[in-house]
């Protein structure tokens, strides 16, 4: 049984309207395209994998698929101009000794394992599937005048996604005959099967993280989609992340005390070799020179550096019309011109290690707070930085993100809270433990929310 997927670029995005075609834009640090790639890759019942690009993007897209040396992609075609063109041009480069073929839309990243199993699985039965989810709103038929024409009960209403699978010769057949036909108009795959009656399509559950990249508010929902199924990171230190551990060289800007002291503690208990910078040791994270002396100290000492986190920052419980300008441009300094220094300086160790950077924001970097606005400012400002940053890196291998803890048990939050309610509080050992679990992932580009309600469960699971 050979079972082919054929993954659909050959759109120009129109309604997305980026400069270069949405499946090519970078989603978490990869572009869109890459991550479907990555999931038929993986998946033991795809035997082999055609992509149709765009004309006028091809050389572009062969130069782009080939640098993430996928072993199962075995054409890389020129699509049409509907997406009926492109999917007919795929499904006949299928040669007789093809089964099944799955088609898939290159701008739906989030299609699970799952579904291309239960996919393959239901073409045993069944000579077309679709795949689709019920419709949270009502849907309503309009006429031309825009006036209601008809309201479909609901419950027999779904909203289709990709992929749809074929036996081979059917879908093989409905091309044919649309071409015959001059028909063009098809959306899908099992509309022209539908069309021209050539067999039973069944419906398989599709699932709303399978969303298609469409508008411009889509790419916005994909990274928070990223972050929720693949930024689960627990306080539980990964084995295969104390392997990675060991030996390797961390520099922690702002690691003599909180957060980047128990961050360089449990990383030389795990046999790695941590080095804390602070004022405390001379070392002012504003100040491009004493950050570049810093690292080449330790790289000297050890010739690489692997993994540079900056947990420094100040918070300075005041309201902004009673904060002097100099006190204003301070907290600017530490909290973002800090964090920048410490990235510029770190970029060439970690490009030769393929290393990790590390920036930490706060829970409220998503609203300016009270009291604390230039803090909170800043920290909106490095996840935007951070973001940015981890798609010009991402072809040297170098992986950043940033931590976002919520109200976390430091000094610097006793010295501007007061005693809190500890059981409130994150522990800073734990806000430690996600962020090593995080650097020896292959995340980039994200922002890792540490939760109190996190801690609490893993503490009652006995996880930590
Ligand atoms: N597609 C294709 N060839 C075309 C048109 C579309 O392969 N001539 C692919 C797209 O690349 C996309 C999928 O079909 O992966 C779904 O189409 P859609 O979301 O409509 O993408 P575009 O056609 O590129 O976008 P738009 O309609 O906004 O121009
Ligand atoms: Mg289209």
């Amino acid at each position: 049984m050979k079972n082919v997927a054929v993954i659909l670029a050959g759109g120009v995005g129109e309604r997305f309207g980026s400069e270069i075609p949405k499946q090519f834009i970078k989603l978490a640090g990869k572009p869109v395209i890459i991550h479907t790639l990555k999931t038929f890759e993986e998946h033991p019942l795809i035997h082999e994998i055609y992509v149709v690009v765009p004309r006028e993007h091809y050389s572009y897209a062969i130069e782009l698929i080939h640098r993430y040396e996928f072993k199962k992609i075995k054409k890389i075609l020129i699509g049409g101009d509907t997406r009926q063109e492109s999917s007919r041009i795929g499904v006949f480069a299928c040669g007789d000794d093809v089964d099944n073929v799955l088609i898939h839309d290159s701008v739906r990243p989030f299609i699970s394992k799952e579904i291309i199993t239960n996919v393959i699985e239901a073409l045993n039965k069944y000579p077309g599937v679709d795949v689709a989810i019920p419709s949270p709103d009502t849907i309503i038929e309009i006429s031309n005048e825009n006036t209601i024409e008809n309201i479909p009960p609901r419950n027999m209403l779904r909203l289709g996604q990709t992929p749809q699978g074929f036996k081979r010769d059917i879908i093989m057949k409905a091309h044919q005959m649309a071409l015959n036909e001059g028909f063009n108009k098809a959306t899908d795959d099992c509309g022209l099967v539908l069309r021209y009656k050539l067999g039973e399509i069944y419906v398989v559950d599709g699932s709303e993280y399978n969303i298609k990249i469409t508008r411009p508010l889509d790419i916005h929902l994909a990274d928070k989609i990223f972050q929720l199924k693949h930024i689960k990171i627990s306080g539980k230190i990964d084995p295969h992340v104390k392997e990675y551990v060991k030996g390797k060289v961390m520099v922690v800007f702002g690691g003599t005390s909180g957060i980047g002291k128990d961050l360089v503690d449990l990383w030389n208990n795990l046999g790695g070799f941590a080095y804390p910078f602070s004022r405390r040791n001379g070392v002012d994270i504003t100040k491009s020179k004493d950050v570049e002396n810093a690292l080449k100290k330790v790289c000297e000492e050890k010739n690489r550096i692997d993994v540079v986190v900056c947990t420094a920052g100040v918070l300075k419980l005041e309201f902004f019309d009673r904060t002097s300008m100099d006190e204003i441009m301070d907290e600017i300094n530490v909290n973002f011109v800090g964090s920048i220094v410490v990235a510029k300086a770190s970029i060439p160790y970690l490009k030769e290690s393929r290393g990790s950077l590390i920036l930490f924001g706060s829970s409220s970097y998503t609203r300016g707070r009270a009291g604390y606005i230039i803090y909170s400012a800043t920290k909106a400002a490095l996840v935007n930085f951070v973001q940015g940053l981890s798609d010009e890196l991402s072809d040297y291998g170098v992986r950043v993100n940033i931590v976002v803890p919520e109200r976390t048990d430091t000094p610097m939050r006793r010295m501007n809270f007061g005693n809190e309610d500890k059981s409130l509080l994150l522990s800073s050992e734990f806000v430690a433990k996600v962020t090593i679990n995080a650097i020896g992932s292959d995340i980039t580009g994200s922002v890792i929310h540490v939760r109190k309600q996190d801690e609490m469960r893993e503490r009652m699971n006995g996880d930590m």
